[in-house]
C-alpha cells in the first residue's frame, strides 16, 4: 500500500506516468466514469478548503465512487481531543482512500503510519502540498508542452506558501529549470529549501524583490498569496499582504507566452483585470486539479486501466 505524503513519494518515471494517465483522463473522461464504483473515498479536513476537497470529491464522484467526511477540525471529534491516530484507525474501517489537510506540518505523515488505507497529504500547515504540486506540473505540461528548460517565477509569500515549497522540490527533479524567488525579505524561502534542494542538486535560481524587472525572462510566474493563517503577528500580515500585486500594467512586460499561475485562493495579488488575459490559467489550473486528483486515485487504489 503506498501513501501520498510529500511531492518526490513518486520518482519521475511515477509522476511522468501519473500525469499521463491523467491527460488520458482529460481525453475520454467517460472511460473511467465506473472505474471506482463501489469505492470510498474520505476527505478529512482540518482546515478550511474549497478546490482541493471538492476538487477530490469531484474526482471520486466521477470514477463512479462515493465520497464521505468532514470539512473542519470543529466538526469533527478532534474537537473533543481525538488524536490523528486514531481517527485514521477508524476511518480505515470506513473507506478505501482518503485526503487529509491539517495545519499541523507532518499530521497526514502521522495518519500514514497507523492507517490501513492510502493516506494522501492534501497540505500539511506550511510544509507540502503535494497535489497542488501534480496540479500545476499537469498543468505547465499541458499549456506549455514539456516540464524541462524552463525559466520559473515564484512570487509572494515563499515563506509560508507549502504549494511553492513543494512545486520547487518536484520540478527541481526536471532538466534545465532554473527558478526566480521574487519575495520581500521577511517572506524568502525557507533555507532547509535553498540548502537541502537547490544547491545540494545545482539548480540555479536568484532572490530578488522587483517583480516587473524579472517578468520578461519567465515561462512561468506563480504568483501566491500573502498566508494571513500562518502569521503570529497581525501587523506584519498587513503590513506585507499587498506587497505584489499583478495588474494589467505589470502584465505588458510579460512575454507573448509566459503563463500565470496561482494555486487559488487568491486575495489581491492578481487583479480582476489580469483574469481575461489568454495567459492567466489559474482557473484552467484549478480545472486541472480534478483530472490529476482522478489519476492520484487511480494509481494509489491500484485500479486496473485499459
Ligand atoms: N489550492 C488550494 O489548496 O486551494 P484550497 O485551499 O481552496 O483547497
Amino acid at each position: 500500500m503506498r501513501h501520498l505524503i510529500s511531492p518526490l513519494d513518486f520518482n519521475v518515471e511515477e509522476t511522468n506516468s501519473l500525469l499521463d494517465l491523467a491527460e488520458k483522463i482529460i481525453t475520454d473522461p467517460s472511460a473511467f466514469k465506473n472505474v471506482c464504483n463501489g469505492k470510498k473515498l474520505a476527505t478529512l479536513f482540518y482546515e478550511p478548503s474549497t478546490r482541493t476537497r471538492l476538487s477530490f470529491e469531484a474526482a471520486m464522484l466521477n470514477l463512479g465512487g462515493s465520497v464521505l467526511g468532514f470539512s473542519s477540525a470543529d466538526s469533527s471529534s478532534a474537537a473533543k481531543g481525538e488524536s490523528v491516530a486514531d481517527t485514521i484507525r477508524v476511518i480505515s474501517s470506513y473507506a478505501d482512500i482518503c485526503a487529509m489537510r491539517h495545519p499541523k506540518e507532518g499530521a497526514p505523515m502521522v495518519a500514514s503510519q497507523y492507517s490501513r488505507i492510502p493516506v494522501i497529504n492534501a497540505g500539511d500547515g506550511g510544509h507540502n502540498h503535494p497535489t497542488q504540486t501534480l496540479t500545476d506540473l499537469l498543468t505547465i505540461k499541458q499549456l506549455k508542452g514539456r516540464l524541462t528548460d524552463l525559466k520559473i517565477g515564484l512570487c509572494g509569500d515563499l515563506k509560508f506558501g507549502r504549494t511553492v515549497h513543494s512545486l520547487i522540490s518536484s520540478l527541481s527533479r526536471y532538466e534545465g529549470i532554473s527558478f526566480v524567488m521574487i519575495s520581500p525579505e521577511e517572506l524568502k524561502l525557507p533555507d532547509y529549501i535553498k540548502h537541502e534542494v537547490l544547491e545540494e542538486k545545482g539548480i540555479p535560481y536568484k532572490e530578488v524583490t522587483n517583480l516587473e524587472e524579472v517578468m520578461p525572462d519567465l515561462d512561468v510566474l506563480y504568483m501566491t498569496r500573502v498566508q494571513r493563517e500562518r502569521f503570529f503577528n497581525e501587523e506584519d500580515y498587513i503590513r506585507l499582504k499587498d506587497i505584489y500585486i499583478l495588474d494589467k500594467k505589470k502584465m505588458a512586460h510579460a512575454g507573448k507566452d509566459m503563463l500565470v499561475m496561482h494555486p487559488l485562493p487568491r486575495v489581491n495579488e492578481i487583479t480582476t483585470e489580469v483574469d481575461d488575459d489568454p495567459r492567466a490559467v489559474y482557473f484552467k489550473q484549478a480545472e486541472y486539479g480534478v483530472y490529476v486528483r482522478m489519476a492520484l486515485i487511480l494509481t494509489l487504489l491500484e485500479m486496473e486501466v485499459q
